[in-house]
């Protein structure tokens, strides 16, 4: 599939979202941070906005789901419209049957982790996921630094991949930028996720198209 870059709207004015999808065009993915305020200590939008920025907008939605019991809630994200649906494995009952069902109902299942949470236990879960989502800050907020001691976890992720042959689509979230995102590249991310770089600069296109560049360069030269 190649790099992909998915804007994070978390940082874009929320009384117009329509219109910041808009500005990003060329964005393969419209990033959309669920929270709850249980699992994380913030709260941002649930499934009704969900679904009526499926309708306004011709990008596919990535919804990483920051909510306690995904089990229950995560499935009406697909009906809500979103093409991936990433739920974190610390707050899964059942990460499988979750995967699965994501899948039956016809979009990309991802599965996160915190900082803190190793990804070799769920090695044997990996071919039951389209994408892995390290995360490289404490999720729950924008604007926060990247922390480089995810990277190890990163590279670790693609190792297990490669290993049992799967095409398994590696994001990561929290903090990429232009300073940030060709070691994350290196390491074996091809999905980034970015908030504050994007939708805080004058023009997020322009950064889109720039931060994918250093990412296909440093594939490139990998
Ligand atoms: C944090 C969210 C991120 C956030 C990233 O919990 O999951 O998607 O929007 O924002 P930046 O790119 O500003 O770190
Ligand atoms: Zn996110």
């Amino acid at each position: 599939m190649g790099i992909q870059i998915s804007p994070s709207l978390l940082a874009s004015n929320f009384a117009d979202l329509a219109g910041e999808a808009a500005r990003v065009p060329n964005a393969d993915w419209l990033h959309v941070d669920v929270m709850d305020n249980h699992f994380v200590p913030n709260l941002t939008i649930g499934q009704p906005v969900v679904e009526a920025l499926a309708k306004s907008s011709s990008t596919p939605l990535d919804c990483h789901l920051m909510i306690e019991d995904p089990d229950r809630w995560a499935p009406g994200y697909v009906e809500a419209g979103a093409g991936s649906v990433t739920f974190h494995v610390e707050a899964a009952d059942a990460p499988v049957r979750l995967a699965r069902e994501l899948r039956g109902q016809g979009a990309r299942a991802g599965m996160a982790l915190r900082p803190a949470t190793p990804v070799d236990p769920y090695e044997e879960l990996l071919p039951e996921l389209d994408m892995l989502l390290v995360m490289t800050v404490e999720p729950g907020f924008g604007g926060q630094a990247f922390l480089e001691l995810c990277l190890p976890k990163v590279r670790r992720t693609r190792e297990l991949a490669d290993k049992h042959g799967l095409d398994l689509w590696l994001q990561v979230d929290g903090g990429i930028s232009a300073d940030t995102i060709e070691q994350c590249a290196d390491a074996g991310a091809d999905v980034f996720v970015a908030g504050s770089a994007v939708f805080k600069a004058e023009d997020p296109s322009a950064v889109i198209d720039s931060l994918r560049a250093q990412a296909e360069a440093t594939l490139e030269a990998s």
